[in-house]
């Protein structure tokens, strides 16, 4: 068996201007939209940290200050609430800062996703590397980041996550042509289109926001042109490694993912989002659920 380079790194993209969830996000990252009592981005790092990737450069760019901050030590917080000896507000305000090692890039200009990516050239180098949408949740019991970090060990080249949606929200997505292969969760990904009309989409496996990428993407992408929406896309240059071979960066497989999933960047599943984490917390539930299920009586 080979033994590919491993995965050590993270790269968690969110320069993005948000425009879906306009006006909240004119001066707020939308990464930072709390989900009830913490910003999107932690769990996405927090999923990082658990899959073994310690060291997370985040892509940022105008407006993300509030990122940086976030990650950052508090002292002046930390002050009075030592004082005050609340400890477990304590340890929540320092977790952010010791989940990770974490570095800061920023994107001039946001020119899409792959362009982002591109900027996370030098701090990853030649080697592989973890991206993680930093809008986009994968609930932590289902472990999608280390099953894709195993299909990059045993494949090589690119891993994507890839998960059945509904035929007419295929145009929201990249869409994959995809064969099967001998483990039952992992395809071989021929092709890559994207977001296509419902009729020309070649299957109903979109992306998701978590990729393990080869480092011959940073080449890859240095030509892509823009594409669709005149933004650098990062699924046009997963489409040109998907048809090398392995010693130019190929291949792309996919790995098939049926747990759960929460687009927060989407103002009608970052409401189910909050919702759901709500109902699934212990502090909070008890009097939530029984409001929630009063509420829905009322409305109904
Ligand atoms: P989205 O397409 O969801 O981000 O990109 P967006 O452009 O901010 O959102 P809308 O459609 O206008 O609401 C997916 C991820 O890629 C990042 C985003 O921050 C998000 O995490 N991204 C996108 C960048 O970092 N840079 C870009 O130029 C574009």
């Amino acid at each position: 068996m080979v033994d590919f380079d491993p995965v050590t790194k993270a790269v968690v993209p969110a320069a993005g201007l948000g425009t879906r969830f306009l006006p909240a996000t004119k001066a707020t990252p939308k990464e930072m939209l709390p989900i009830v009592d913490k910003p999107a981005i932690q769990y996405v790092v927090e999923e990082a940290a658990s899959a073994g990737l310690l060291d997370v450069l985040m892509v940022t760019g105008k407006n993300k200050r509030s990122i940086e901050d976030h990650f950052d030590r508090a002292f002046e917080l930390e002050e009075v609430l030592e004082a005050k000896g609340d400890e477990h507000r304590l340890s929540q305000v320092r977790e952010p800062a010791s989940l990770a090692t974490l570095h800061y890039v920023r994107q001039g200009e946001p020119k899409g996703l792959g362009h982002a990516v591109l900027c996370a050239k030098q701090h990853v180098g030649g080697h592989p590397f973890a991206c993680l949408l930093g809008d986009d949740l994968i609930d932590q019991r289902d472990h999608l980041l280390r099953r894709m970090v195993e299909v990059r060990d045993t494949f090589g080249g690119s891993v994507i996550a890839l998960m059945e949606v509904p035929k007419e929200q295929v145009s929201l997505y990249g869409v994959a042509t995809i064969e099967a292969t001998s483990e039952a969760d992992v395809v071989r990904v021929t092709d890559l289109v994207e977001k296509p009309p419902a009729n020309e989409a070649p299957s109903n496996w979109a992306i998701i926001g978590r990729y393990v990428i080869d480092p011959a993407i940073f080449e890859v992408l240095e030509n892509t042109p823009p594409g669709r929406g005149g933004e650098i896309q990062l699924t046009d240059a997963l489409r040109t490694l998907a048809s090398r071979g392995s010693e130019e960066g190929g291949p792309v497989h996919g790995v098939l993912f049926r747990g759960r999933r929460y687009d927060t960047g989407d103002k009608l599943d970052y409401l189910r989002t909050v919702v759901k984490f709500a109902a699934g917390r212990e502090d909070l539930a008890p009097e939530f659920v029984p409001w929630l299920r009063e509420f829905l009586d009322e409305i109904s």
